[in-house]
Formats: C-alpha cells, sequence, structure tokens
C-alpha cells in the first residue's frame, strides 16, 4: 500500500513534469515557506497572547534549535538547484486510488492544492503522515517512532516512478525532507497552540500542542535513524530506471529510456527482490478474491526460475497464514512420457518446490499428463483448455523464458493463436535441460505445452527471468516485432504483461545497453568507450577513422559536443583499448605499469583461480593461466565443487571397469578394490532411470572430474599439486536449483583464502542466474571476500571476472585482453579436451556446438573485434573485467 501509493504519486508528478504552458496559480501562498512558518511560530512565542508558553516552552525550544533547517530546500529553489515542479501538496496514502482487486495504485485524487512546489515537499509529507508507528495526534510520544519498513516501502514506490526526472540534488535530499515536513507542521502547530486555535480545529484543550509534541517525536526518532533512511534512499536511487506501470496498471506510458521497449520490464537488484515483490501481489491478489468469495485462479511454470517465487510463497503461507485453500493452478507443462513420479516431471516438481508446503487441494492442483497415450493426447488437450474456461480463466500467469525464446513449450515456430497442445522440444532446450537428465540422451523429445493464445487469455501475465543467459532473448522479446520465430514477443499484444527481470538479464535492453540511443545521458569514461566501440562496428569502420559526420549520423552528436572532436576521442578511447592489451597478465616486472591492467608488484604474484566446477577454469582462462605460470607466478587453481553431479553414469562405469581390472591384473580379485569395483558395477547396472547416485558413486565420478582437471592443468604446464579441490558441501549435498549454501560452504572458502593470501583472485558467474553453481559459487566468494576484506593482504589483491562460454566479456566490458598466439590456443583447446565427462553424448544428434568449440569460436571473436576496432590481429584473445569484491 505504501509503495503503491507513493508510486502513484511519483506518476502523477511525472506525468505533469512536462506540463506545457505558465506557471500555475498559487492556490495556497506561501504553502510550504518554512521560513515564514518559523518566524510565525517566533512571533506567536514572543507575543504569547493567550498566555500558552509557560506550557510549550520545551517545544519551542526544540524547533528553534532546527532553524538550520528551515531554509534548505527553499535556498535549492532560490538557487535553482532543484527545480519547481507542479507538485500535489496533500499526500497522504488516502488521496491515492487503489485497485482493490490488484493492490495497484490507480492514481491520485483531491487535486484542489495542486500547485507550483518542489517535489521534496509531496516526499516529505507522505513520509510525515506515512511512516508515523502512531496516530499523529498520539498523546503518548514514547509510541511514536519512524517505520523504517514503510520508509523503505515509500522511497521504492516513489523513486520506481520519479527517478526518471527527479535530478540529483532532489533526490539527495529525499530523506531530509520528511524531516523537514514533520518540523514544519509541528511549528504550525505549535504557532496555533500558541495563537489560541486560530486555524487547525480541536477536540481538547491541549490538543494542538499534542499534535506538536508528537511531530516532533516523529522527527526526533527520524532524526536518530538517519543514516538508515539516507542508505534506503541511495539504494533505491542506485536501480536502473524501472517501468512505470505497476502491479496490473496498464501500460499507459513509459520513460524517455523506455521507449524502445513493448513490455513494462521492471529491473530488480536481485531475483529475491522481485520474487518477495510478486509474492507480496500474489498474496494481495488471493486475499482479495478470498474476501469476495472467488477463487484465485493461478498460472504456474517451472524451471529454475521461479524457484524463489515458490520460496517466497511458501513463507508467506507459514509466517503470515497465507491459504490457498482456495486457489486453483493450471501448469504451463509437462514432458510427454514422464510419470508422475519421475524425478524430473513438472508435477513433481511442483509438489516439491511449492505444493506440499501449502495449503492447497489437491483437486485443485492441475498439470499436464505426461502419459496420456499419443493418440488421446488432442482430446486431452481440448480438456485442459476446457478445465481453465471452467474456472473462470487464469488470474495471473507466471512465466519464465527459454534460451529460444519459449514460453511454457512454445518452442520458435508456434504460432500467436496456438493453444494446449503436443510440441517437440529445440536442440537448445534440450540442452538446457540436459543437466537435469544426467545428459541430453535422456531429455524427452516432446512436451504437452498450453499454446501461446492460452497464455494470452490469462487476465494478467508477470514474466520473470534471471542472468545473462536470458538478457538477449529477452531484449529481443521486448523490443523486438513480433514474431513465430520468439513467441514470448507475442506478449507484446497483452494489455496486463510485465516482465521483472534482475540487472543482468536486463543487461541487453537498449536502456542498459545503448542508453544514449534513447535519452540523453551524462557520458561517462565507461560509457563513452561503449559507445564508440559501437558505433566503429556500426559504420564497420576502425576507432581512428570514426568522423564527426559518423558520429553524428549515429545520433551522436552530443557526444562530439562534450568530448569531441573526433579527433580527440577517437584517439582517448583508441589508446584506452590499447592499454587493455597485455601478454604479462600477472603484470610485468620491472616494466612501467602506469597504463597497464595489472601492476608490475609485487613479483612473483600468488595467484588463486577460482573454478566452480572442474573445465570453467580452462574454459573460460586456459591460455592465461599457461602465461601466468610460464610468467613465474605462483598459482593455485582452486575447484570449488567436485562436479560429479554432471558425469554420465557410462563413464563411471567405465572407470570402475577398469579399476576392477587393474586389481585383476595384481592378482587381487579379492581385495578392497575389487569390492568396490564389483559394488559400482552392481549398484550402476540395478540404477533406477534418474535415481539419485550413492555417496560412494559420487565420490567415484568426483575422482573422475578430479582426473579431468588434473590432466587438463598440465596441459596449461601446472603441476597436479597445484589444483586444490574444495568439494564444497552445498554442492555434495544439492540437486541442480537447490543448492543452499551454508557456514561450512563459506568456511571453507574464506580458510583458502587466508592460508593463500592472494595478490591476484580470477573468478567467474557474477551475472548468472542465480540457482545456477557458477552463481551461487560466486556470491560465496563475494561473501569471504567480505570477511576478509579488513585483512592487511587483503587490500594488496585484485579481483578479475572471466566468463564462461555462455556470454562471453563484450568488448566495452573487457579491462584486461589477453592475447593467445596460434599455438597457445592450440594448447588451450588441448586443455580443454581432457574434460571428456563433460562433451555431450549425443554431439551427432544435437547439431549445437561442443563447450570447447565455443570457447575457442569466443576467443577468435573477441580477437576479431579488437581488429575491427583497429588494434592488433592477434589469433584469439581471452577476456576479462576488474570486479571490486568486497
Ligand atoms: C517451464 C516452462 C519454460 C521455462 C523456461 C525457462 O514450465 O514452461 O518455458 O520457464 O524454459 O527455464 P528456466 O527457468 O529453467 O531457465
Amino acid at each position: 500500500m505504501a509503495r503503491e501509493g507513493a508510486r502513484a504519486f511519483g506518476e502523477f508528478q511525472r506525468l505533469l513534469s512536462d506540463l506545457p504552458g505558465g506557471r500555475l496559480q498559487e492556490t495556497i501562498p506561501h504553502f510550504h515557506d518554512t521560513r515564514r512558518r518559523f518566524e510565525a511560530l517566533r512571533q506567536a512565542g514572543k507575543e504569547d497572547r493567550v498566555g500558552r508558553v509557560k506550557e510549550a516552552r520545551a517545544e519551542i525550544a526544540f524547533a528553534m534549535e532546527r532553524e538550520p533547517m528551515v531554509d534548505v530546500v527553499l535556498n535549492l529553489l532560490a538557487r535553482g538547484e532543484i527545480p519547481e515542479r507542479v507538485t500535489h501538496n496533500d499526500t497522504k496514502l488516502n488521496n491515492v486510488m487503489i485497485d482493490d482487486r490488484t493492490g495497484a495504485g490507480i492514481c491520485v485524487i483531491d487535486l484542489d492544492t495542486v500547485m507550483p512546489g518542489s517535489a521534496l515537499y509531496d516526499f516529505g509529507d507522505m513520509v510525515r503522515s506515512a511512516i508515523n508507528s502512531a496516530a499523529e495526534d498520539e498523546p503518548d510520544v514514547s509510541r511514536v517512532n519512524a517505520r523504517l519498513d514503510l520508509f523503505d516501502a515509500l522511497t521504492e514506490g516513489y523513486l520506481a516512478a520519479s527517478r526518471s526526472f527527479l535530478n540529483e540534488a532532489e533526490i539527495a535530499h529525499l530523506a531530509f525532507s520528511g524531516r523537514l515536513i514533520a518540523l514544519e507542521i509541528g511549528i504550525r502547530f505549535l504557532t496555533d497552540f500558541l495563537q489560541g486555535d486560530v486555524y487547525f480545529k480541536v477536540k481538547r484543550p491541549a490538543h494542538k500542542l499534542e499534535r506538536a509534541r508528537s511531530q516532533f517525536a516523529l522527527l526526533r526518532s527520524m532524526e536518530a535513524q538517519r543514516e538508515r533512511m539516507e542508505e534506503i534512499v541511495r539504494r533505491h536511487a542506485a536501480k536502473p530506471v524501472p517501468s512505470t506501470a505497476g502491479a496490473g496498471a496498464p501500460v499507459l506510458s513509459t520513460t524517455e529510456a523506455q521507449q524502445r521497449e513493448r513490455i513494462a520490464s521492471e529491473v530488480f537488484a536481485d531475483a529475491d527482490e522481485a520474487c518477495a515483490r510478486l509474492a507480496d501481489e500474489i498474496a494481495g491478489l488471493i486475499r482479495q478474491n478470498d474476501d469476495a468469495g472467488r477463487p484465485t485462479v493461478l498460472g504456474l511454470a517451472t524451471g529454475s526460475t521461479p524457484v524463489r517465487l515458490y520460496r517466497q510463497l511458501i513463507r508467506l503461507h507459514r509466517e503470515k497464514g497465507l491459504s490457498f485453500r482456495r486457489v486453483i493452478t493450471f501448469n504451463l507443462d509437462e514432458y510427454h512420457g514422464l510419470t508422475r513420479e519421475h524425478p524430473e516431471s513438472y508435477w513433481r516438481f511442483m509438489h516439491e518446490q511449492l505444493f506440499d508446503h501449502i495449503d492447497i487441494p489437491a483437486e485443485n492442483v492441475n498439470v499436464p499428463d505426461g502419459t496420456v497415450p499419443r493418440a488421446e493426447v488432442y482430446p486431452w488437450c481440448r480438456s485442459y483448455e476446457e478445465k481453465i474456461r471452467a474456472a473462470g480463466g487464469i488470474d495471473l500467469q507466471i512465466l519464465g523464458i527459454g534460451r529460444t525464446g519459449h514460453v511454457g513449450f512454445n518452442e520458435p515456430g508456434s504460432s500467436r493463436e496456438s493453444r494446449t497442445r503436443l510440441v517437440t522440444l529445440d536442440g537448445l532446450t534440450r540442452r538446457d535441460a540436459a543437466r537435469d537428465f544426467l545428459g541430453e540422451a535422456n531429455v524427452p523429445r516432446h512436451a504437452i505445452t498450453m499454446g501461446v493464445g492460452t497464455i494470452l487469455d490469462a487476465r494478467r501475465i508477470a514474466l520473470l527471468a534471471w542472468g545473462e543467459g536470458k538478457a538477449g532473448v529477452l531484449a529481443e522479446a521486448v523490443e523486438g516485432a513480433p514474431k513465430d520465430s520468439l513467441p514470448a514477443s507475442f506478449l507484446q499484444g497483452h494489455p496486463q504483461v510485465r516482465f521483472l527481470i534482475d540487472r543482468a538479464a536486463a543487461s541487453s535492453l537498449t536502456r542498459v545497453r545503448y542508453p544514449w540511443l534513447v535519452s540523453p545521458i551524462r557520458w561517462t569514461p565507461a560509457m563513452i568507450r561503449r559507445a564508440v566501440i559501437w558505433l566503429s562496428r556500426q559504420a564497420k569502420k576502425p576507432v581512428l577513422k570514426l568522423l564527426d559526420e559518423d558520429y553524428g549520423e549515429h545520433g551522436m552528436a552530443d557526444l562530439l559536443t562534450e568530448h569531441g572532436p573526433s579527433y580527440q576521442l577517437n584517439i582517448r578511447v583508441f589508446n584506452e583499448i590499447q592499454h587493455t592489451i597485455t601478454g604479462w597478465p600477472g603484470g610485468k616486472p620491472n616494466a612501467d605499469d602506469s597504463s597497464r591492467p595489472e601492476r608490475a608488484f609485487p613479483f612473483p604474484k600468488r595467484v588463486i583461480v577460482f573454478s566452480p566446477e572442474p573445465s570453467h577454469d580452462v574454459l573460460g582462462m586456459g591460455g592465461t593461466i599457461r602465461r601466468l605460470k610460464a610468467q613465474g607466478h605462483i598459482v593455485t587453481v582452486a575447484y570449488l565443487t567436485s562436479g560429479n553431479l554432471a558425469v554420465p553414469d557410462e563413464e563411471a562405469a567405465m572407470a570402475a571397469e577398469l579399476v576392477g581390472e587393474i586389481a585383476g591384473t595384481l592378482g587381487q580379485t579379492k581385495d578392497p578394490v575389487a569390492d568396490f569395483t564389483e559394488g559400482v558395477r552392481r549398484e550402476l547396472a540395478g540404477k533406477k532411470a534418474f535415481a539419485a547416485d550413492s555417496a560412494g558413486i559420487r565420490r567415484l565420478k568426483a575422482l573422475l572430474r578430479r582426473g579431468e582437471a588434473r590432466a587438463s592443468l598440465r596441459d596449461c604446464d601446472l603441476t597436479p599439486a597445484q589444483a586444490t579441490f574444495l568439494d564444497l558441501p552445498f554442492y555434495e549435498r544439492g540437486r541442480y536449483r537447490q543448492f543452499a549454501p551454508g557456514p561450512a560452504d563459506l568456511a571453507a572458502v574464506v580458510k583458502l583464502l587466508r592460508e593463500a593470501m592472494p595478490h591476484q583472485i580470477f573468478l567467474t558467474g557474477d551475472r548468472d542466474d542465480p540457482t545456477s553453481i557458477t552463481a551461487v559459487c560466486h556470491e560465496l566468494l563475494r561473501r569471504a571476500c567480505r570477511e576478509v576484506a579488513g585483512e592487511a593482504w587483503f587490500k594488496d589483491c585484485r579481483a578479475w571476472s572471466y566468463r564462461g562460454v555462455d556470454q562471453p566479456w563484450e568488448a566495452a566490458d573487457v579491462d584486461m585482453a589477453v592475447p593467445l598466439s596460434p599455438r597457445e590456443l592450440a594448447q588451450k583447446m588441448q586443455a580443454v579436451f581432457h574434460h571428456k565427462s563433460q562433451r555431450s553424448q549425443t554431439p551427432v544428434a544435437s547439431g549445437l556446438r561442443e563447450p570447447w568449440q565455443q570457447a575457442e569460436q569466443q576467443n577468435r571473436a573477441l580477437a576479431e573485434t579488437y581488429d575491427g576496432l583497429g588494434l592488433a590481429d592477434y589469433e584469439a584473445i581471452e577476456g576479462f573485467a576488474r570486479v571490486h569484491l568486497a
């Protein structure tokens, strides 16, 4: 409510921020002239017309002490540091109309006080009236507190709508504005009390004084929590500008920066924040329907994406008593051929992730039936559609998005009109599911899915997406024309659709990636580099050949005005890129390092390469590892997880047999080795499809990956002793999508850091889906670094991020480019090739590239980009971005 109300007031200001015409009439002159109000108090105190000063000495003194506050906003306005705006001037939350079905703020009312003012007055008044833990005239001031949770919600909602137009000075004074208006109102009450209650109505003799006291108590509470309030503002202000469309509100307009977006997309700091928000909205919807005696019909998705949403719903059920008794659910899809009991069936997934933990009646749950015989699928699908209709249609459909652009399992080629049906899965979708199914070969080829048309029938749609892996397809769905080859793009036609995404998933939207194309921006060095690289690629010219006209023709004239002419700008950016290139990733000792990415000393450096699973290290930076070693640095590769979940059974069986044969040739048929081999053989032979492995088999599979990792490090010229295997417990206990790192994981990483005291850390996974192993490991590393941040050695430690094969760094993000010669590239491929258990099990059938092929292609592509920019023409380049971990 606070969030939505504040958002509505922000939206009100935003819509009026470019109101044409002359200045509005001041309905109440001097309304927020705090100086004038202050002087009136002083005067009333002096005159003491009704002899009340003696009762109010403490309050008068309190106000007088705060005189320095009264001119702050007035001065900002007078100096033009903040603009005069059209403001509402009565921003209490009951002046917002809230949609009682969706909980969304629709519009603000009570417009008779609309007049010129500062945005800060509106926000301040909202804060003052909304975050008080007690009533405005609470006589017992010990009950008056400023509630930070409400302040957080207000700030979030207000900034979501207003961040696009507020200036920095306005944002910097938001927290202050709450204090200012509390002071101002307190002063007004107090003045009126001293003057004998001429303005405000009174209920009891000292009522006015009580109201003043209460405002001052609120102000005192805000003063005590000032730092935290400032921090809340900073946090919300740092978020990228989100869509202006709130829950269920139709997309009436978007900001300038979002002009290319055809679907309202709200960007959150992370998946947890987005899921908490959506879960609250779902709870609101359920409660409203419950109150109205209606069922709530939810369309649900499976996969990694909604897992956190389901956790939040479970939390709301447990902690806030949210009941699902009257909720009816319809799942999007199910693999064809899987029974409910199959470990990878969506029926089972939904029960494990949600239904088993809430009070939804079993008969209200609907998941497509994967066991319907082929010949009966069509009538079955029609009956599913009929059932949705009979339930009253879907109120809210939750969606994820596949890397092919599918929603549900509507793969490319699905039409807008498609209905629930049997479909064939795309090769990329099957590869993405390969881990869950312990190998691509086991992934079913068909699925039953609701159609695009079925999805579009839902009254509201919320699509979630996390991680950079989704960024490309998401940007296409949001900004491109709707087309069959990208089914998610058909969502554009829906009147109540919105995307809730994290920053990484938003990274390919024009407003994030090429913001200068949609609105004037502040040109930071990083943005200038990005823009010039983009221009060079658009114009197909090396950087040093770009002309003023090229800048002009590509809408970058303002960059030239600020930082031109092109000749100088080109040289500046060219040099910057040139300085990213180094053959000395650990720094070049005894060389001038003023324009090198890494410092010369200390030398040699202690270097740790963190690899979430064996193989990530060499795929991402095999060439660089080799160089670091060759240049005399002390390199350790730390494998965070054993990677045993990704080893196919056949590989384990082969290894066990090998061990057995060796034992046999040594004549040791009765010893523990032979018993072990026999045990593994028996276990694998009797293992039910997709059953979890025993600890023994997982151990064997882990050893296999260790063997591969060591062999591959040997190709980087490292010795086996330079590998450290942490086998973090979260992975050993976990399953895909269900990893829950704990204190033991953190302790292991912290211990390693303390022992190794590295000068350089290489890591990966910073923009990945939060449920992925790489992202879990990255988060652990961050937390570990925060723990050791105060230690002396850490101050001398630099961190570099390398990327996996799915999302390589773009040239504009690269802070260190390590070139590889043809021979070095071949050696890297050799090293990667040792990870045999990770090669596709169906290389011919899938038609997709193997990870090692992708790595090679990406290293070559980065080199080609550098060449195109006019830098040296290398065979391949490994790219790194500098990161700050604590
Ligand atoms: C799941 C579904 C799919 C997924 C999509 C993303 O029911 O219909 O469309 O939403 O494949 O999968 P994850 O979330 O695993 O990335």
